[in-house]
């Protein structure tokens, strides 16, 4: 090999060592000395205009809340706008054909509404929601004056997103600890308003294969709430399935509603019996604690079983007999 072409070979070794050793230096300085240059430059118009989110924005942005009302025509459900603007409102109008929201068939008073929502919306559900009547003074919201707004104002919705299912009324009467006992009252025919001779045949069509239960137990009157994540523990199926029975059964309104009423706890997960302590129920759900309670299924002053199921006209100032009364608790 020519002198002059080694030469040449050993010339451009030695420069690309002195290139790599400069571009070595050079990044080391950029990594040990040199600012770190920020990795986003779009975002820095965000950080000056606004303050940096907090954890819990990102991770558990707020939940939706919802009610699902089961009204009609006469009912006025204009409050819940009022005091609860935060809340998603689904009123429905059992007995309009052309309201917004209404239902397939007015059968099975409040049930129908109920699944109807679940049926409609179970793609999209709101994370809770509250089935619950349209009247703000209703005989069984549990209150002192049967408002319906303390009751919902105190509401626990924590408590609720634990336990997946919650009956909106802590004291036991109506309902607890066991109004039905659907193999004793088999094909009894007693009250109109009492389900227990039809319960057991009802209960073999909405949940089959499952034993029917001795005594099923729980407070009254169809007002509860639910998570999303415990509506979806069924398949939509289960409650296409439970309103195909309510449009298709011969039963009166008012016993198929009422079997309904009786079959909620257990659709979302309770047991056929579920009759917590008026005391510890007035504590979790209301967030009532420390009131002193003789028995189990009520506390002095929260909750007085009516006379009658309507209310005086003017109640919560005119009472049972036509005289002046002075509210338990405040207005707004
Ligand atoms: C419904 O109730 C509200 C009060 O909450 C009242 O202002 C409104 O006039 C009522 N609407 C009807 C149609 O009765």
């Amino acid at each position: 090999m020519p002198l002059h072409r080694r030469f040449t070979a050993k010339k451009a070794l030695f420069t690309l060592l002195v290139w790599l050793f400069i571009a070595l230096v050079l990044h080391l300085k950029a990594e040990l000395w040199d600012p770190a240059p920020d990795p986003t430059p779009a975002s820095t118009d965000n950080i000056q205009t606004r303050p940096a989110p907090l954890v819990n924005e990102i991770e558990s942005p707020e939940r939706r809340t919802a009610v699902v009302v089961a009204s009609q025509r006469s009912e006025n459900a204009t409050w819940l706008d009022e005091y609860f603007p935060q809340w998603e409102k689904n009123i429905y109008a059992v007995d309009d054909p052309t309201a917004k929201l209404t239902v397939p068939v007015n059968k099975g008073r409040e049930s129908m509404v109920y699944l109807t929502f679940i049926i409609d919306n179970y793609d999209d559900l709101p994370d809770n929601v509250l089935f619950i009547h349209p009247n703000r003074y209703q005989w069984h919201n549990d209150d002192p004056d049967y408002d319906g707004l303390p009751m919902l104002r105190r509401f626990q919705i924590p408590y609720l997103e634990k336990e997946g299912y919650v009956n909106v009324r802590c004291a036991w009467a109506l309902g607890c600890p066991n109004e039905i006992k659907p193999l004793q009252e088999e094909g009894e025919h007693r009250a109109a308003v009492h389900a227990g001779g039809d319960y057991k045949q009802a209960f073999e069509v909405l949940f089959p294969g499952q034993e029917v239960p001795k005594a099923v137990g729980v407070s009254c009157c169809a007002q509860f709430a639910a998570t999303r994540e415990k509506i979806l523990e069924r398949p939509k199926s289960d409650y296409v399935a439970y309103r195909e029975w309510l449009m298709g059964t011969s039963l009166e309104d008012s016993i198929s509603g009422r079997i309904l009423e009786y079959s909620w706890h257990m659709i979302f997960g309770k047991d056929a019996v579920h009759c917590p302590s008026a005391d510890e129920c007035y504590c979790k759900v209301f967030g009532i604690c420390n009131i002193k309670c003789s028995e189990q299924g009520s506390c002095p002053g929260r909750y007085i079983l009516p006379p009658y199921s309507s209310l005086p006209i003017g109640w919560p100032y005119v009472g049972w007999d036509r005289e002046e009364r002075e509210r338990a608790g405040p207005e707004q």
